[in-house]
């Protein structure tokens, strides 16, 4: 006989019947159909003793168990035109002279119960029978069967027995699906040792027992799904016999106590070990699981370190290693990068063992962290320099930073609550970047003892109180960001102008911030002042010595957001856009020769355009718009040969916008809602009137707003002469944003 038609004997499955409503009524034949009956009076003729049980004309149930059937159940057998049936039992019977099981029970669609128990059918189970797709339960128990089956799928079958030895006699499974099949007793061994098999899902069979064997050499098994069975053993060895294995489930069982370092040797793509039982450690040659791109060890009671070759898992994407004890945990640790890994849930309270005496480096940034589970007081790591958990879930309380680190990022969390007032002296952070939170309150006062800040980014938080000013004295900070928050008052005291001497960008955009800037506002900006763009042939970024960290911010520029990836040391910025400020623009902006982006939009400054502005010789980018400015666009504006984004639309300008210089590219979109402004850029031509009184005014120096007058007269006149091609310009903000300061553009 060949391999492949091995006879087998099957022990607990076939299609058996449950009807909720029907009770045997052996007198009911005019209750069925006319031609189901007549299939009926067919069947009779076949079989001695035939019943059937009906219900609402259709024959959903028939059993037959029991009725010293003998004889061949053929494939034209009007059996198989009871397309309604729901249950069909067939035990105690004999179809031993049946040459195969006939394909047609793949017909009967609305099978729920099969029982073909006792009922010697033999031969082939047929691969039609996966169409039964509302097969609840199958018992084959004691019927012979000759098997050329590839694929056997059961799944959420109810079976409720042990599987029968035979089973390993399918030579041709290669796929066999068992999972939710209620199954009990012993799994039978030898099916793992099928010549062909390739996937074998167990899963979700708790009663199930039995242990894995020493797998076949050169085992063409590729998936092993043993989740949530009762199965135990040892971890098989892998050496030469699951090259093939890719995919590895036996998470929810306790199935193995440890992880042998040859493990190293599968080709695992995705490993499940996740709630187990271990005892002891991940074995350190994990990283050699070069394609390994999920790896779950939640609540696996791993302990001790996690070997510093997870780092090496470079097709990693998902990895779980929440409630773990990695306790004596890697001391030598320096570095630890499992960044945009996809990690879930909490960061488990082992981590802050993780190299206390060592670890410098630690990115966690772009995970799901949600939380920190036992959090301490002070984070644990003396020799931290860089700490990146940006860009999870992170929320409720907030960790303290190390006072001798250097760099803090947790931007793009949820953290909330206040900030601890916990900054000591000696505190050496540089860094301190909490951009997008929910952080509420003050500012802690004490991290005026973080001399060393040069970069405090609390943008985009709930933050609310008055300006601090006392971030004035922290004597290196070079960039602040507290943009979109609820800071209030003024910017400016009388009695603490110090200035910030080394500051290149300031963001307080999108606050409640009032009051008047006195025109002496900026003197001490002296950083501002000196970087000029003879520094633009060999500019660095902020963060450049530091060998990690290139700190990064994000600007909004009309609506545009902007993410600074890194931040060229010559950027310097000024935006206190969207907020209450009013009075006059400080003439002392003039001075800030090095500035490249003045954004006051949108407050309510009240004054004329200070000539100033256009000594800021290295100017590329100028927002006033949104205001009370009246009188004229000063002529000086002109000079600005590096201005590529001018916006003056919706304030009270008027004459004529002056020619000449980049002001030639501008479009009407930089000067609309100024009722009084004409030019080429705009519908409202200029007049002869208006550009002789322009320039008459300019001449004798007469006070400015003496054009108004002319201006109505223009305007009432209708004079039109300017007429000049309009220069076509894209919008060549955002290249020339990307072109020069390396930006990302979010939207
Ligand atoms: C299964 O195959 C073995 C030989 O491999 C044979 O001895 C045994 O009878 C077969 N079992 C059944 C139920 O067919
Ligand atoms: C069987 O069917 C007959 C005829 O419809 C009916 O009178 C009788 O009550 C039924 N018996 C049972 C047990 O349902
Ligand atoms: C089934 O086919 C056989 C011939 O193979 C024939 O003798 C028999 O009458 C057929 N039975 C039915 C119910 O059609
Ligand atoms: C079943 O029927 C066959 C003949 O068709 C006979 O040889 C065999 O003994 C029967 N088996 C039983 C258990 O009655
Ligand atoms: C199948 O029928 C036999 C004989 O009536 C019975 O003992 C067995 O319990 C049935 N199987 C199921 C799953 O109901
Ligand atoms: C499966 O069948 C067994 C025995 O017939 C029964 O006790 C059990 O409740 C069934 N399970 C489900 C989920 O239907
Ligand atoms: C890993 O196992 C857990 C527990 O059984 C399960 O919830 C999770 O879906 C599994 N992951 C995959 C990718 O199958
Ligand atoms: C977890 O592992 C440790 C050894 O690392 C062992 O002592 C402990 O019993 C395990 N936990 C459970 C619940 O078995
Ligand atoms: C990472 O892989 C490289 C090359 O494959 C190997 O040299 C190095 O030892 C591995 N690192 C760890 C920690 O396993
Ligand atoms: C801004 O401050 C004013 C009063 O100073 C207050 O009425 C207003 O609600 C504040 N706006 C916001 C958004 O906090
Ligand atoms: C820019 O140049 C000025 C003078 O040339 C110099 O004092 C300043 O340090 C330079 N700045 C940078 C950031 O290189
Ligand atoms: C942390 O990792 C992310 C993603 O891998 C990277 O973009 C970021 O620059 C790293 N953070 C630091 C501070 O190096």
């Amino acid at each position: 006989m060949n391999n492949q038609y091995l006879p087998l004997f099957l022990a607990s499955c076939f299609f058996f019947i449950s009807l909720s409503q029907t009770s045997s009524n052996t007198s009911s034949q005019h209750h069925c159909l006319p031609d189901q009956s007549a299939h009926l009076l067919q069947l009779r003729q076949e079989f001695d003793g035939v019943t059937c049980d009906t219900h609402s004309g259709e024959v959903i149930g028939l059993d037959l168990t029991n009725n010293q059937l003998n004889g061949p159940l053929k494939s034209n057998s009007s059996l198989f035109n009871l397309r309604y049936l729901q249950k069909l039992n067939l035990a105690l019977n004999n179809f031993s002279s049946s040459a195969t099981i006939p394909s047609e029970f793949g017909q009967l669609v609305r099978l729920m119960h099969l029982n073909l128990s006792y009922s010697f059918l033999h031969g082939r189970i047929p691969s039609k029978i996966s169409w039964l797709s509302n097969l609840a339960s199958l018992d084959l128990s004691f019927s012979y069967f000759e098997y050329f089956l590839r694929e056997l799928y059961l799944g959420d079958v109810n079976i409720s027995s042990s599987l029968p030895q035979s089973l390993a006699n399918l030579s041709s499974l290669t796929s066999l699906s068992l999972s939710g099949c209620n199954l009990q007793g012993e799994f039978p061994l030898n099916i793992f040792l099928l010549p062909n098999i390739q996937s074998i899902d167990l899963s979700y069979n708790y009663k199930l027992v039995g242990f894995l064997p020493k797998f076949r050499f050169r085992s063409s098994l590729k998936k092993l799904h043993l989740r949530a069975t009762n199965l135990f053993g040892e971890f098989p060895n892998p050496m030469d016999n699951l090259g093939s294995l890719n995919v590895l489930d036996p998470s929810k069982t306790n199935l193995f106590r440890e992880l042998p370092n040859s493990i190293s040797n599968l080709n695992l793509l995705i490993f499940n070990l996740s709630y187990n039982n271990f005892h002891g450690q991940l074995p350190f040659t994990l990283g050699n699981l070069k394609s390994l791109n999920y790896l779950n060890l939640d609540s696996s009671n791993f302990s001790g370190a996690i070997p510093p070759s997870i780092g090496n898992l470079s097709q990693l994407t998902h990895l779980f290693l929440v409630y773990n004890n990695f306790h004596e945990a890697q001391n030598e640790l320096q570095t630890l990068d499992l960044s945009n890994n996809k990690i879930e849930g909490k960061i488990p309270k082992w981590f802050w063992n993780v190299g206390k005496e060592t670890l410098g480096y630690q990115n966690l940034s772009f995970n799901l962290l949600s939380k920190f589970e036992h959090p301490p007081v002070v984070l644990p790591w003396k020799n931290m320099y860089l700490l990146d958990l940006s860009s999870n879930m992170l929320q409720e309380s907030f960790p303290i930073p190390p006072f001798n680190s250097l760099v803090l990022s947790i931007r793009n969390n949820h953290f909330q609550g206040n900030l601890p007032e916990t900054f000591i002296n000696g505190c050496s952070l540089r860094t301190l970047d909490l951009n997008h939170n929910q952080i509420e309150g003050k500012i802690p006062r004490s991290l005026v003892k973080c001399q060393m800040l040069e970069v405090l980014n609390l943008g985009n938080n709930k933050l609310n109180n008055a300006f601090p000013f006392w971030l004035e004295s922290l004597p290196e900070l070079k960039i602040l960001v507290l943009r979109v928050n609820g800071f209030h008052g003024p910017i400016w005291d009388p009695c603490i102008n110090f200035g910030f001497s080394k500051l290149h960008v300031i963001d307080l955009s999108h606050n409640n911030f009032s009051g008047k800037l006195p025109s002496e506002y900026f003197q001490n900006w002296c950083a501002i002042l000196k970087v000029t763009s003879n520094n633009k042939s060999h500019p660095g970024y902020m963060g450049d010595d530091s060998n990690y960290y290139k700190d990064s911010m994000t600007i909004v520029n009309k609506g545009v957001e902007l993410e600074l990836v890194k931040i060229l040391t010559i950027f310097t910025a000024i935006d206190l856009s969207d907020n209450r400020f009013y009075g006059q623009i400080p003439d002392s902006v003039g001075n800030l020769k090095g500035l490249i982006v003045l954004n006051l939009s949108c407050n309510k400054f009240m004054s004329h355009i200070p000539s100033s502005l256009g000594n800021i010789i290295a100017l590329e980018s100028l927002d006033l718009s949104q205001n009370s400015l009246f009188g004229e666009i000063p002529q000086q504006l002109t000079s600005l040969t590096f201005l590529e984004y001018l916006n003056l639309s919706q304030n009270q300008l008027f004459c004529p916008i002056p020619q000449g210089g980049q002001f030639l590219t501008f479009q009407s979109s930089s000067f609309e809602g100024n009722f009084g402004l004409c030019g080429f850029q705009l519908l409202k031509k200029c007049g002869n009137n208006e550009i002789a009184t322009s320039k008459m005014r300019h001449e004798s120096s007469l006070g400015e707003g003496f054009c108004w007058k002319v201006v109505v007269i223009g305007y009432a006149c209708g004079l039109v002469i300017g007429f000049l091609t309009r220069h076509v310009v894209t919008s060549k903000r955002t290249d020339w944003l990307v072109r020069n300061f390396g930006v990302n553009l979010r939207r």
